[in-house]
């Protein structure tokens, strides 16, 4: 497996995929799902985040205890999918700035097509963190990805929940300098651009458009 890719193995993450890959599962519980499994990657791909000691005083003394060290951070959900783990992020992270892509997949050809880019103004000062439950050919997330890096930011990291082997190898391959954090790594796309055996339309199951 290559390093930069983290796939999440914690039982709580997995138990909670299962039933999100499930079909008979309503949108109503596929989004508080998709918000729970975002908040327990969040937790894990923060892990690296620098502290430093600060000095406070309890109701008892003076004493010195950890902040997280002056890290700005940004989430950008590729819309729409990406929007059903953004307030997962923002409740663990409340000063976190929110950007938003939109991207939609060309159901042909597969490539994406972009329709709406606003990053907050700072985001050159800011670690990104960009979201999107599918990393399926990949295209979405590298285009995305290109995007942010246009504008500098500090570092990106990328937090999806199921990918593809096909994305992660196009992904790595464009932009070898992000890491990717999942749940899970499936077989396969299908011959239509879906991951097998996947979950089938993120956005569709999120927003209940289908
Ligand atoms: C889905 C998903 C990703 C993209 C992944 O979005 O949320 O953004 O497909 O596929 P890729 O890796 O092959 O690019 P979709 O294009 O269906 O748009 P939507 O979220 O607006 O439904
Ligand atoms: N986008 C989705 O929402 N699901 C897939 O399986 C592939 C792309």
């Amino acid at each position: 497996m290559n390093e930069n890719v983290t796939i999440f193995t914690h039982p709580l993450i997995q138990h909670k995929l299962s039933i999100l890959r499930d079909k008979n599962t309503s949108s109503k519980d596929f989004r508080a799902l998709v918000h729970e499994i975002a908040m327990l990657m969040c937790y894990e791909a923060t892990r690296d985040l620098p502290l430093e000691e600060v000095e406070i005083e309890t109701p008892i003394c003076k004493t010195t205890a950890k902040h997280i060290s002056g890290k700005k951070l940004a989430v950008v959900p590729i819309l729409r999918a990406g929007l059903g783990m953004v307030d997962a992020i923002s409740e663990l992270i409340p000063s976190v700035r929110i950007g938003h892509i939109g991207l939609y997949r060309d159901e042909e050809t597969l490539k994406p097509v972009e329709y709406y880019c606003k990053l907050p103004k700072d985001i050159s000062e800011r670690d990104v963190i960009v979201v999107d439950p599918m990393l399926a050919t990949g295209g979405s997330a590298i285009d995305a990805v290109s995007q942010i890096k246009l504008r500098n930011p500090r570092s990106i990291r990328f937090m999806g929940i199921i990918a593809a082997p096909e994305g992660i190898e196009a992904f790595t391959k464009a932009h070898p300098d992000v890491k990717i954090y999942c749940a899970a790594l499936d077989e396969k796309l299908n011959e239509v651009g879906y991951i097998v055996p996947g979950l089938g339309d993120a956005g569709d199951r999120i927003f209940g458009t289908k």
